[in-house]
């Protein structure tokens, strides 16, 4: 299909994982994508892969300089920036009492500010240029309750709702729509670290969380990448045109609200 015909997207952390199914479904829509990421050799690997349609970027999402680089050299690529996915993001796990300053600091820098004044710069040049965009931010089903040792992670996916939240509201005046979507557990390379945290703090055998918490889902097993790439794609598209400042669970029943 073509929903996203004559589009670019600029989509961080999209080397690997699930922000790399989005830029192969995204590609598939008819639009044009820039992989954004720190790995800037996965990256290139990653949209050479997809073809023409793809560039790599080099982003580091906690440097300001290197937001303003990535957003500048994906418009010129392309023209302009129609959609952003703020996808780049990290996990950690610790109980309470363990929990260190660099660790939070660290989390907090790639997950909320790196979403934010990603989000702002692309916002502007949005701005700037008339352009009636979309920002997808990616928040989680950690962000809608703690979890006993995932207190900082849960709190950065907490922070990208309500974010989400002031910026639709902000930017919506600017005919530029924000949402998010809070995907459940979905299998891949960050759940592989997932899972060894859980296996040093549960004392769990390798893969075992794995196990458990795909058998936990309503719908029975984890997700995919693939399984979010269909609210991504809608998201962005114009039929999502009165969807304002919405986090919208992907999670095979995992949360309802
Ligand atoms: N996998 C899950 O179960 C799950 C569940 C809920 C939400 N999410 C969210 O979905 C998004 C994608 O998750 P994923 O599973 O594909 O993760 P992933 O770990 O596989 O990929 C994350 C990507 O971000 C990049 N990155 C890390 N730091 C960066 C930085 N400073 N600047 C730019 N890029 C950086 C990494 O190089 C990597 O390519 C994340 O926001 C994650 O929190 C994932």
């Amino acid at each position: 299909m073509n929903r996203l015909a004559g589009k670019t997207a600029l989509i961080t952390g999209a080397a690997r994982g699930i922000g790399l199914a989005f830029a192969k479904a995204y590609v598939a829509e008819g639009a044009r994508v820039a992989i954004a990421d720190i790995d800037i050799d996965r990256a290139r690997a990653s949209a050479a892969g997809i073809g023409e349609a793809a560039i790599a970027v080099r982003m580091d999402v906690t440097d300001q300089a290197s937001i303003e680089a990535a957003v500048a050299e994906t418009a010129a690529a392309f023209g302009q920036i129609d959609i952003l996915i703020n996808n780049a993001a990290i996990f950690t796990a610790a109980p309470i009492v363990e929990i260190t300053r660099e660790d939070y600091d660290r989390v907090f820098q790639i997950n909320v500010a790196g979403s934010l004044f990603t989000l702002q710069a692309v916002a502007r040049h949005m701005i700037d240029k008339g352009i009636k965009g979309r920002i997808i931010n990616m928040a989680s089903q950690a962000g809608r309750r703690g979890e006993s040792l995932v207190a900082v992670y849960c709190a950065s996916k907490a922070a990208i709702i309500s974010l989400t939240q002031s910026a639709g509201l902000n930017l919506i005046r600017h005919g530029i729509n924000v949402n998010a979507i809070a995907p459940g557990v979905v299998d891949g390379e960050h759940w592989d670290g997932v899972d060894a945290f859980f296996a040093k703090y549960e004392g769990k055998a390798p893969g075992q969380k794995k196990r458990e918490v795909g058998e936990a889902v309503p719908y029975g097993r984890m997700g995919s990448a693939q399984d979010l790439t269909g609210m991504a794609i809608f998201l962005a598209s114009s039929e999502a045109d009165y969807i304002v400042a919405q986090t919208y669970n992907v999670d095979g029943g995992n949360w309802m609200s």
